[in-house]
């Protein structure tokens, strides 16, 4: 990983912001991911994430926390908050903005145990394969102090196949619909291409009833997109 994103990140937080992250998928095209966005504060955060924020509760784990967003707003509120990612440039960043306890992590090799574990900005995506979910979440389980709970968001893509007539055309014989190559580029460097999974809210609650975690719909956006909380 050549860590674009964690630049982007950086030149924002230095004053050097002259573009966008452009982000395009398998099954879409170019798109501008607005660096301000990044940088979001509370009264800017989608209805999800708002909420997300409201329910959260005691010792908290931000995981893929990016500039950190999230992360201050709750310690601001004085909440205990540990904030991983894999980007090196966004716990640079978090750090320049204030999170006292931001480090590079792998969510996978976080060994602590929590009140609160929060994914959010489509929370699922770190899981980047169907057949991966599981996996995640078993570890994610393991990370919940008693009564704890996960906090994640994500979409369901359906609607991204829908043509013209109302009809979908996706390849049922496919893996599943909500997987997606995503490629990233920033000032005409590529990233490295990734996978990066969007869930339907039914999937998820499969997948955690089969690694005994409750997962209850708290919230419907706007746009086919929804906060779960599993616990
Ligand atoms: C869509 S961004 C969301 C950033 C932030 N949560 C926000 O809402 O602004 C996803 C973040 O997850 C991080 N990430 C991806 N895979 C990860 C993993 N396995 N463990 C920890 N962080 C991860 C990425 O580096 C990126 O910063």
């Amino acid at each position: 990983m050549k860590d674009l994103f964690g630049n982007a990140l950086l030149d924002y937080q230095n004053g050097h912001y002259t573009e966008d992250i452009i982000t395009s998928t398998s099954i879409s095209d170019d798109d501008a991911l607005p660096l301000p966005y990044l940088f979001r504060d509370f009264k800017d955060m989608p209805k999800l994430e708002q909420q997300a924020l409201k329910l959260a509760k005691g010792s908290i784990l931000d995981v893929g926390c990016g500039a950190g967003s999230h992360s201050l707003f709750l310690q601001e509120k004085g909440f205990q908050i540990n904030a991983i990612d894999i980007s090196k440039g966004a716990i640079e960043v978090a750090k320049q903005r204030g999170v006292l306890n931001a480090e590079v992590k792998n969510i996978l090799d976080e060994t602590e145990t929590f009140d609160t574990v929060l994914l959010l900005m489509n929370g699922t995506g770190i899981f980047q394969e169907l057949t991966q979910v599981s996996k995640y979440l078993t570890h994610l389980k393991s990370l919940l102090n008693p009564n704890g709970q996960i906090l994640m968001d994500s979409s369901d893509i359906k609607y991204m196949y829908e043509d013209e007539d109302g009809g979908y055309w996706m390849d049922t014989n496919a893996s599943y619909y909500g997987e997606l190559d995503y490629f990233l580029s920033y000032k005409d460097e590529k990233e490295t291409p990734m996978k990066w999974l969007y869930l339907d809210f039914n999937t998820l609650k499969l997948a955690c009833e089969t690694v005994g975690l409750q997962c209850e719909l708290v919230m419907e956006g706007e746009h086919f997109d929804y906060l779960a909380r599993l616990s």
